[in-house]
């Protein structure tokens, strides 16, 4: 695939995304807790993206220290992401007083008001973005101020929804216009950011292709299942929660089927008596490197991807094939060619 090289950060595939995040091409990292790493951010903004780095989970002690090295390796715009059930509020301040370009959250528990999180990260002079996987969810963040909306469907790795990124993206584009939409889940080339651009969205949000890269913090197993994987061996399961001991708001965890999954499948009732004893199981387990007996979160669109690549080619990748279908194929349709 050629470099591209385009003028003055304005991209091939320029779109609102672009000038609201500040960003060269639309497209960003998920803030994934736990497998991103500041030196995944600072690739993905590097290479025209918007990185974003997940914080949940994080003690508010180390935050600092973790913006700090986002901004040692790169000067472009960065996000930074937060769970709000169970959200640490001393975690949410210590990010807010680094001044993050952008602060992106999702899964709030029903009654939970997101307005004062939005109010809070534009005092602090960042762009808000927020993820849903429904269109209640999507008016609510709109309605709390959010800048643009993420609309995950159930086919992404992680916590999902039930409505796939087909049918959920122009349900949320109408339901929030003129505010704009991100489509994520499934999502891993270029074919998949034409069609979102047509779907109405303004850019694509990808989680499972940049956790195969060289920069991923994941360990060299997890990347190769995401590539061994032909996309058909995830299901959606409460069992990660369960034997991590959480209540996600509204959404089932997308997850390789593997041995530990098929061990524990049916045995839902069983595994919660036994949470404790399977979580160390699970820790010993990892600690060893064996991923077939630990719970492992990818989306469908692992069967899309079949190398581990820089993250810069990831996304000149995309962008060269987008603009390529968007140009040729589409517009040959047109043009009855
Ligand atoms: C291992 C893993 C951890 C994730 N953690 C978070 C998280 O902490 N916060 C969040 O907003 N999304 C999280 N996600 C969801 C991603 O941000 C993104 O929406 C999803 O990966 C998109 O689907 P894709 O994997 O098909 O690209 C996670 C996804 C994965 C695979």
């Amino acid at each position: 695939m050629p470099e591209h090289r385009w003028d003055s950060g304005r991209g091939p595939l320029h779109t609102r995304i672009c000038d609201l995040l500040g960003i060269t091409h639309p497209i960003v990292l998920g803030g994934m807790g736990g497998a991103t790493s500041p030196g995944l951010v600072a690739a993905v903004s590097n290479a025209g993206g918007l990185g974003t780095l997940g914080l949940s989970g994080r003690r508010p002690a180390d935050i600092p220290g973790l913006i700090e090295q986002i901004r040692s390796a790169t000067t472009d715009p960065f996000g930074v992401n937060f769970l709000l059930f169970g959200v640490d509020d001393a975690a949410v301040d210590a990010a807010l007083a680094q001044k993050p370009p952008v602060v992106t959250y999702a899964w709030a528990w029903s009654d939970q008001d997101l307005k004062p999180y939005v109010d809070r990260a534009h005092a602090a002079g960042a762009i808000v973005t927020y993820m849903v996987s429904g269109v209640p969810d999507a008016r609510r963040a709109a309605a709390a101020g959010a800048d643009a909306i993420i609309a995950q469907g159930s086919e992404g790795g992680g916590h999902v929804g039930l409505i796939g990124t087909m049918p959920l993206v122009p349900m949320v584009v109408s339901a929030v216009s003129p505010v704009p939409v991100i489509a994520a889940g499934g999502i891993a080339d270029g074919r998949g950011l034409a069609a979102s651009l047509a779907l109405g969205a303004d850019g694509v949000l990808l989680g499972t292709r940049f956790l195969a890269t060289e920069e991923s913090p994941l360990a060299p197993g997890y990347k190769q299942a995401i590539v061994d994987s032909d996309g058909h061996d995830t299901t959606l399961t409460e069992i990660p929660d369960l034997v991590g001991g959480s209540i996600w708001p509204g959404a089932l965890a997308r997850t390789w089927r593997n041995d530990f999954l098929a061990e524990w499948s049916g045995r839902e009732a069983e595994l919660r008596r036994r949470r404790r004893e399977v979580a160390r199981q699970v820790a010993t387990a990892r600690a060893a490197g064996d991923l077939r007996h630990v719970p492992l979160l990818f989306g469908q669109d692992a069967g899309l991807i079949d190398s581990i690549v820089p993250v810069a080619e990831v996304v000149s990748r995309i962008v060269s094939e987008a603009r390529e279908i968007i140009e040729q194929r589409l517009g040959k349709a047109i043009a009855g060619g």
